[in-house]
């Protein structure tokens, strides 16, 4: 059968890969997506050297926007990242009837409702399995495998940069600072890790995951976002003397009163599977009303893990591009007449149980003054330690696990700790999910 014909735009990390894979596996490709899957131009802007890299087996451009107006190219994979000109690129390759493969999850999550509605008119596919969690097949598993339940939350250590340096915080005891500057050293994060340690990158992917759960449009503009970069190593290890892992969470769930859409430092039982993933790896909790708990783990990022998913969309592409597009999976999973426009709930609105550390005098009546402004805010505390104080030291810090309440609960009652006289600096708080 006559091949299918691709054009790449962007052969760096990921574009690389899916080069190499499609070339090594080709045979079996092949035989699962029933033609060929032929890369026939690749753009990027180094001309010399991708035609190094493709040896001669397809043509090479330095203009992308020759690719994506080719009408030799049948899908257009977009591996360059950015929102600007892969936005551009990516609309018009729709515009001209070209169906898309991106791993952009910026792109998307800025951008999606846009893309997909301009793909919805012109009947071609976007697919973007590698946007999230890189080589971890979530999107199938979340729009197909996953289609029978009423999705209640997701929870996902998405972004291997943060799970890296707190697995190093964790194990060596050492700052964020420290982490941070050996996993520059070590080429696992970004020389500006803003995106990484943000959170942004996370939340990017979190988004496009809330929108296929629920059947809603993408929101990323009103995700709560918190990195890491402001832990403190001893939380590390005041959650650990607790029985809890510190984790970068991406958290979407659905409540009576709309979605929860938030990205920041959690703190999760250490015996729960996803607090024992450790390093660069991914992974992501799903709960379906029917299934229960589900977890998907693997690699979520490097050159052929990426490109492990981006050739899954091309041979699903590949299969359904001759078919009718009510034939074909929708891209948010929920028909296009059937998205709902759920409210995303401000954080202030969250309900979760909360960790809170504080450094105190130490002295009689300050944990009943503490206590006292916890429980007119009706907050109960689940467990609590106190660091022994030092020979001669007269301050030391109290740690509280609260029960679930609102977030505007905690915050009032901080207000008000802060206050006390005998409490120094600012108060420590971070969430705590048990993720059941
Ligand atoms: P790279 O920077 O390694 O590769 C991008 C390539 O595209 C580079 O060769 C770049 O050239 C080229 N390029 C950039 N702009 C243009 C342009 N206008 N015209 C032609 N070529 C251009 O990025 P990655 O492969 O790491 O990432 C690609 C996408 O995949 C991004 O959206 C990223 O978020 C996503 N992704 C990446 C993962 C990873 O592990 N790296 C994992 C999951 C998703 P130059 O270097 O000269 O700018
Ligand atoms: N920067 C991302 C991470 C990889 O650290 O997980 C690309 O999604």
């Amino acid at each position: 059968m006559k091949a299918i014909n691709v054009g790449l735009l962007g052969i760096g990390t990921v574009g690389g890969g899916t080069f190499a894979v499609l070339r090594r596996n080709a045979e079996e490709i092949t035989r699962r997506a029933g033609r060929p899957i032929h890369v026939s131009i690749v753009a990027d802007r180094d001309v010399e050297r991708t035609r190094q890299l493709t040896g001669g087996s397809c043509r090479v451009t330095g203009d992308a926007f020759s690719v994506v107006g080719d009408p030799d190219v049948d899908i257009v994979v977009e591996l360059i990242g950015g929102c600007d000109v892969a936005r551009e690129l990516v609309l018009q390759a729709i515009a001209n009837g070209k169906h898309v493969v991106t791993a952009n999850k910026a792109l998307l999550a800025r951008h999606g409702n846009e893309i997909f509605a301009a793909a919805r008119q012109q009947g071609v596919m976007v697919a973007f399995e590698a946007a999230v969690a890189g080589g971890i097949p979530i999107i199938k598993a979340l729009r197909e495998g996953l289609t029978a339940n009423r999705i209640e939350w997701i929870a996902g250590i998405i972004n291997g940069t943060t799970n890296f340096i707190l697995s190093e915080m964790r194990d060596k005891g050492l700052s964020f600072a420290d982490v941070l500057r050996e996993a520059q050293r070590l080429g696992y994060a970004e020389a500006d890790p803003t995106f990484d340690v943000e959170g942004i990158d996370a939340a990017h992917k979190l988004s496009i995951m809330s929108a296929i759960a629920f059947g809603n449009s993408m929101n990323f503009d009103q995700a709560y976002v918190e990195g890491i970069s402001r832990l403190d190593a001893a939380d590390i290890r005041y959650a650990e003397q607790l029985g809890y892992r510190i984790k970068l969470l991406g958290i979407t769930k659905r409540t009576a009163e709309g979605v929860e859409l938030r990205v920041h430092p959690t703190l999760i039982p250490a015996k729960r599977l996803i607090a024992n993933v450790e390093g660069a790896m991914n992974a992501v909790l799903v709960k379906g009303d029917a299934v229960g708990a589900t977890l998907y783990y693997g690699k979520g990022a490097g050159a052929e893990p990426t490109a492990s998913a981006v050739i899954a969309d091309l041979v699903d592409v590949t299969r359904m591009h001759t078919a009718d597009p009510e034939h074909r999976v929708p891209h948010l999973a929920f028909q296009p007449d059937a998205m709902v426009d759920l409210v995303i709930l401000p954080i202030s609105e969250v309900v979760s149980s909360y960790y809170l550390r504080m450094r105190v005098e130490d002295r009689p009546g300050v944990l009943a003054d503490v206590t006292r402004i916890l429980a007119d805010d009706g907050i109960s505390i689940v467990a609590m330690i106190q660091r022994e104080p030092g020979e001669g030291e007269e301050q030391t810090d109290i740690i509280m696990l609260t029960h679930k309440t609102r977030e505007r609960n905690i915050d009032a009652a901080i207000v008000g700790i802060e206050a006390l006289p005998a409490v120094k600096g600012r108060i420590v708080r971070l969430r705590v999910e048990d993720l059941l």
